[in-house]
């Protein structure tokens, strides 16, 4: 396929989207971008002492290789710069021409089939309680040989969610014609083949 064709997966944070995203991506031979990086990149020069909007205007894809992208620190940095408009205006057009590139794309994260990409082709949700995505990032965490606390990762995570949703920017939220995927009972596979089983539909 040479067709643009864009797959939008928004959810709240350890879903699973990641995941999902990543193996429909492969299955479909398409391009992913995980765009809650672009938001751990900004947030990660924020916390090295930048003005985020300034930082945000000025990323290049060296930031996207950071190693302390992925710890609690910069997640809860990422989450705070997100709120702010001129942050996310700064990474609209990236995105958005990222999700029309010749061969079809993967977006992830959590404004794609809302704001970045509303005529995306496929609209995904993906979601799961808050208390199985904190312990997948509990685990994640313990996997990594990272110090975690199972109470402090839940308490977290509820307050990536209440970020997320409550900001007046792009608010988290399930674009209305989203094809839901509850993650919590489901194993990756299982979530991977509803996700495949939702595209095809779409593909006709
Ligand atoms: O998906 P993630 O955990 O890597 O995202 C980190 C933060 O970035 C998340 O708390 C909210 C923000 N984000 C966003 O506001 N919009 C996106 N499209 C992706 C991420």
């Amino acid at each position: 396929m040479t067709e643009p064709f864009t797959i939008a997966i928004d959810g709240p944070a350890a879903a699973g989207k990641g995941t999902i995203s990543k193996a429909v991506a492969a299955h479909f031979n398409m391009a992913h971008l995980d765009t809650g990086l672009l938001y751990r990149a900004v947030g990660a020069r924020v916390l090295a002492g930048e003005d985020a909007v300034e930082a945000a205007r000025t990323l290049v894809a060296a930031d996207l290789e950071n190693d302390s992208l992925r710890t609690q620190d910069v997640a809860q940095a990422a989450s705070k710069v997100a709120v702010i408009g001129d942050v996310r205006a700064a990474l609209l057009d990236f995105q958005r021409a990222f999700a029309r590139r010749a061969g079809g794309a993967v977006l992830d994260g959590r404004d794609i089939g809302t704001v970045i990409c509303p005529q995306a082709e496929v609209k995904l949700f993906v979601t799961a309680s808050a208390e199985v995505r904190a312990k997948r990032r509990y685990d994640e965490l313990v996997s990594r040989g990272q110090p975690a606390d199972l109470e402090a990762v839940t308490a977290d995570v509820k307050a990536r969610d209440a970020r997320d949703m409550e900001r007046a920017e792009a608010p988290l939220k399930p674009a209305q014609d989203a094809v839901l995927i509850d993650t919590s009972d489901k194993t990756i596979d299982q979530a991977v083949a509803a996700a495949i089983d939702a595209v095809n539909l779409k593909k006709g």
